[in-house]
């Protein structure tokens, strides 16, 4: 293997999360560990703030500071951690989804206060379906949260996984007096702010010393003591394969803001984290240990401002070894591309780069060659699959206010969809566009980008969808019947696939129930 000291070292993740659950707090400590930042609080300006969640062009220039934070590069103990930022904003999920095709594990952080929420499930969903190895973070527990135990059976229930606890707290609120770690057999006493060094933890070499009695007073010692031998009992040690399958989620609580049950957290992660995977593509499975270099476009960043209209692609290295100013082949348009001023971000600042190894994000200046899903190789023709679209939940047909600017308009449709801001699908046997979004927001953003960037003028028409699902079929001839009987439901999307747009839950059911020979899917993949 030509680079596997490189690939071996490098571990590529997202913190996922809902929205205030502790994300931004979390990667902040991370951060603090990697030496990539010296000072709390410079994390912040990645967060979109909560005042302008109706303000989309302030969310946009948020978003634009956020694209300095979008991959955060550091080394912590001879590891090189590439931690990819993902939006906390509901109606950019679909933008989260994708930054998970793009790496190999995540870490969720759940409130202890909240427990599961919406976008909790919603990402967990992704996961699961890529069998994404997950390690869940209980924050908060300095406040007066769920019972532990209820908690973990919750995060079991609803999110269909296996946990395993690898550290456990000791109460909860203002009486949480720390943590204790299940693997290393040690206490960590509970301190605000504290710097987390190996010098805090006390060692406890059997559940019985008194040590623990006069560090945690006799009843909680007593009630840690029955806890961690329920525990054990129950879970043993660790299977890190169970992990790595995405079988089995590790637990750990701890208190972010107090920088409390990080280090534990982290040190488990460089340990059990898998390294950079092998991909599957359209023609064969992609070993990352392959001398060729391959790796595809998972995310593209758009510029706002009409004086620079560049837009940086991100690219995920998945073999080999990217080069600046090699030729590499950009498979769609099967033409030889080039980067002059590729870059990366290694310790939050952006800095051209040289080489880029699998694991590594490298932002590509783009002036409308690539749309998400796109492939680059060393000359071999495939597509990396697994990279899936969502249904959208809100449908708007297209009215164009300006005949004279037709073609602009059709242009900048396309190309704002090729950047995954919202879905373009078109009428069956019509020409009424219909864009789907999960969003409100991307309305606002489509119809201000394309006056500001295409010069077309357009307003919006509500339609009463709710889901749109691909169509397949074994059936050829039931297929083309259906779509015939249901012309006004049925669209195509970008790449021809036919879509039916249901009005309700009950119409697709009802369907479903009506055409078996039919699948009904809510997801398609790119490729
Ligand atoms: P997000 O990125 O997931 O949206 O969450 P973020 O880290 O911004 O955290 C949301 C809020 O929760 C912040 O408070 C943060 O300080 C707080 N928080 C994070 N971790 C903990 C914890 O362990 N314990 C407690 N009690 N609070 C925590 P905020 O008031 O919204 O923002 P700020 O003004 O404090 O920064």
């Amino acid at each position: 293997m030509k680079y596997q000291d490189e690939i071996l070292k490098r571990r590529t993740f997202a913190i996922i999360s809902h929205p205030d659950a502790g994300k931004t707090t979390l990667t902040e400590k991370l951060l603090l560990f990697g030496g990539a930042i010296q000072v709390a609080g410079a994390v912040k300006s990645n967060k979109i703030k909560k005042a302008a969640t109706s303000d989309f062009m302030e969310i946009e220039r948020q978003r634009g500071i956020s694209v300095a934070t979008s991959v955060m590069s550091f080394e912590y103990k001879d590891t090189l951690v590439n931690l990819l930022d993902t939006p906390g904003h509901k109606d950019f999920a679909e933008d989260t989804f994708r930054t998970l095709t793009a790496v190999d594990s995540v870490i969720l952080v759940v409130d202890s206060v909240n427990g599961v929420e919406e976008q909790t499930r919603r990402l967990m969903q992704v996961c699961r379906m890529r069998k994404t190895p997950v390690i869940v973070f209980i924050n908060k527990m300095d406040r007066d949260g769920k019972n532990r135990f209820d908690l973990l059976e919750e995060i079991e229930k609803e999110l269909s996984i296996s946990l395993h606890p690898m550290t456990w707290p000791i109460n909860q609120g203002k009486d949480f007096k720390g943590v204790y770690d299940l693997h290393n057999k040690s206490l960590r006493l509970f301190t605000a702010s504290t710097k987390a060094t190996d010098e805090d933890t006390i060692s406890i070499g059997d559940l019985s010393d008194s040590v623990l009695d006069q560090e945690l007073g006799e009843r909680d010692a007593a009630t840690l003591r029955e806890d961690v031998e329920l525990i054990d009992g129950v879970y043993g040690e660790l299977d890190p394969e169970s992990y790595r399958s995405g079988d089995v989620a590790p637990v750990f609580f701890g208190s972010a803001v107090n920088n409390f049950g990080v280090k534990e957290m982290l040190d488990t992660f460089i340990r059990i984290a898998p390294e950079p995977q092998d991909r599957d593509t359209s023609a064969r499975k992609v070993a990352v240990s392959e001398d060729k270099f391959s790796g595809f476009i998972f995310k593209i960043h758009a510029n706002l401002d009409p004086k620079h209209r560049d837009r940086i692609a991100f690219l995920r290295v998945c073999s080999g070894k990217f080069e600046r100013n090699k030729y590499f082949h950009h498979v769609r348009l099967n033409k030889d591309v080039r980067f002059s001023n590729p870059y990366t971000f290694l310790a939050r600042e952006k800095s051209v780069v040289d080489d880029a190894y699998p694991g590594d994000v490298v932002g590509l200046f783009d002036t409308g060659n690539f749309k998400i899903g796109d492939t680059l190789t060393e000359g071999e023709d495939f597509f990396f699959t697994g990279i899936p679209t969502f249904s959208p939940e809100i449908f708007k047909e297209v009215v164009n206010k300006d005949p004279m600017k037709t073609k602009q308009l059709e242009k900048g449709l396309l190309q704002l969809t090729d950047e995954g801001v919202a879905q373009l699908f078109t009428q069956y046997g019509g020409n009424k566009k219909i864009i789907g979004c999960v969003g409100e927001l991307q309305f606002e953003v489509i119809q201000y980008r394309l006056l500001h960037e295409y010069g077309a003028s357009v307003v919006f028409n509500s339609l009463p969808f709710y889901k749109a699902c691909w169509l397949t079929s074994t059936d050829p001839k039931k297929l083309e019947e259906f779509v015939r009987f249901k012309g006004s439901n049925v669209a195509e999307d970008k790449d021809g696939q036919l879509v039916y747009l249901a009005q309700s839950e009950w119409f697709l059911n009802t369907e479903r129930t009506n055409n078996p020979e039919i699948e009904f899917h809510f997801t398609s993949e790119i490729h």
